[in-house]
């Protein structure tokens, strides 16, 4: 058969409220022109993220039921952390209530002022962690990236060249580890190849560096390399998985994203000691280290959802529908990055409004209009989120100025995603009527979540 259908059926459903243009017009000015602000009731098709938002399994609800509540040594905490293990293969497994909970003890415990952390590219709230503790995140991804049309299939990947440089200039003293993003989330949903991860764990290693996997959509990268990369057709997505992780000391997780789970994350490493330093924070901060700040439920519906992530034909499904969308825009002439990534299609907004000015947001005023359109809810992901340096207080163009769409897993259905692609074709149609925007209010760290804007 030709035709790809979604590997599941719908058992339970979640009614949608439909808007008229009217209504969201007074509600989008309510919310301070930031999507971020509308309620979820409030919006028809939501793609504000992928993180949280998936839809468990009948497996996984039942999952939910058969949670040990006890404060210590649950059976939950087993499942999980043997389930972890097994897919990660790190000795040490410290449980989060969700990923940046496990950036927040990871960098306390390793950052000092100063300290140097390069990555492909910082998710926001890595970044943010990272500047918090007095450190400073280089992003290096590779020339690739910066070419929305080259159809390079391993976008995500790090610059190795830049990396062994700023490893040269500073050395393991001051960069208390390097880390890699799995999907490049800022930087498209891009995958990053086994070559690559081989490549920054030979530097991390020949300098003595710990090297750190954000793990967080680990298993679309998986698939990715299974998909794209020479020598990996014949191999079963979980080995691929694994081959990454065993190049790797340690990783963060967020089990919101290719865990299938609502809530949840984790933390890993080889090193006894600094695990101990690492769960001594814990306790302070999320919870005993059986539990972490997760209900025992949620560690088993984690453990379930690791094993489903890894199903082939679902992660066949997922970047096949995410490609599906990406394919439709390309063929309209919309700016979109290409090839298409795993979680999200990302609009390119300043080739889409060429004649609006980096600082004054184009990604923001697109996402706006997007809403206006049809009640799509997406977030930005450019000047907004990335343009403020919280020591300095300068603003600066951010490297993209991009929309991202990001894509529940197994929530909607491809009619919804012909919904969206029609929503895009109309706002491109009138995109030289569409104004900037400028900022109102903002807090100095992750402003995008509650900044207020107004039209130029
Ligand atoms: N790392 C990456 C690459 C992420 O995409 C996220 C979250 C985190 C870390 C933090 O995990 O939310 O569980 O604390 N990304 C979400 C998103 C919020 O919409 O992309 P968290």
């Amino acid at each position: 058969m030709k035709t790809i259908i979604e590997p599941f059926r719908v058992k339970m459903v979640e009614p949608i409220k439909l808007t008229t243009r009217e209504q969201r017009e007074k509600l989008i000015e309510a919310a301070k022109y930031n999507p971020f602000l509308l309620a979820a009731e409030d919006v028809i098709i939501d793609l504000l993220t992928d993180s949280g938002t998936s839809a468990m399994s009948s497996e996984g609800w039942a999952a939910l039921m058969r949670g040990d509540e006890s404060y210590a040594g649950a059976r939950s905490w087993f499942r999980f952390r043997d389930t972890v293990k097994d897919i990660f293969g790190f000795e040490q497994v410290i449980p989060t209530h969700q990923g940046r909970a496990a950036e927040h003890i990871l960098f306390g415990v390793m950052i000092k002022p100063g300290s140097i952390v390069a990555n492909n590219t910082h998710f926001d709230t890595t970044r943010a962690n990272i500047e918090f503790n007095g450190g400073e995140a280089l992003d290096l991804p590779c020339v690739e990236a910066g070419d929305l049309d080259s159809d390079f299939p391993f976008k995500g990947n790090m610059n190795i060249a830049a990396l062994q440089k700023v490893v040269a200039e500073n050395g393991s003293e001051n960069i208390p580890l390097i880390m890699v993003t799995v999907t490049n989330n800022s930087g498209g949903g891009q995958p990053v190849s086994m070559q690559n991860i081989r490549e920054i764990s030979r530097v991390a290693r020949n300098a003595g560096i710990p090297f750190y996997i954000d793990a967080c959509r680990f298993a679309e990268n998986a698939h990715f390399i299974k998909r794209r990369e020479a020598g990996f057709e014949n191999t079963a997505t979980i080995d691929i998985a694994r081959e990454m992780f065993s190049y790797a000391d340690g990783c963060t997780m967020s089990a919101k994203k290719d865990a299938f789970a609502n809530i949840g994350g984790f933390l890993c490493t080889n090193d006894p000691e600094l695990a101990h330093r690492e769960r001594n924070i814990l306790i302070l901060t999320e919870g005993f280290p059986t539990y972490g700040g997760l209900a025992g439920r949620d560690l088993d519906a984690i453990a379930v959802g690791l094993r489903e992530i890894l199903d082939e034909h679902y992660l066949d499904y997922r970047l096949i529908s995410t490609a599906y969308v990406v394919r439709h825009l390309l063929e309209a002439g919309i700016p979109v990055i290409a090839p298409a990534g795993g979680h999200a299609v990302y609009l390119d907004a300043r080739r889409f409004l060429p004649h609006i000015e980096p600082l004054q947001y184009p990604g923001q005023a697109l996402a706006v209009e997007l809403y206006l359109e049809a009640g799509i809810r997406g977030a930005e992901i450019g000047s907004v989120m990335f343009g403020l340096d919280p020591h300095s207080g300068q603003e600066e163009p951010a490297r993209q100025e991009l929309l991202r769409l990001a894509i529940p897993r197994r929530v909607y259905t491809q009619s919804h995603m012909d919904y969206v692609l029609e929503a895009i074709g109309l706002v491109w149609a009138r995109r030289d009527e569409i104004r900037g925007m400028r900022i109102l209010q903002a807090p100095q760290y992750l402003r995008h979540f509650t900044a207020k804007f107004d039209w130029i």
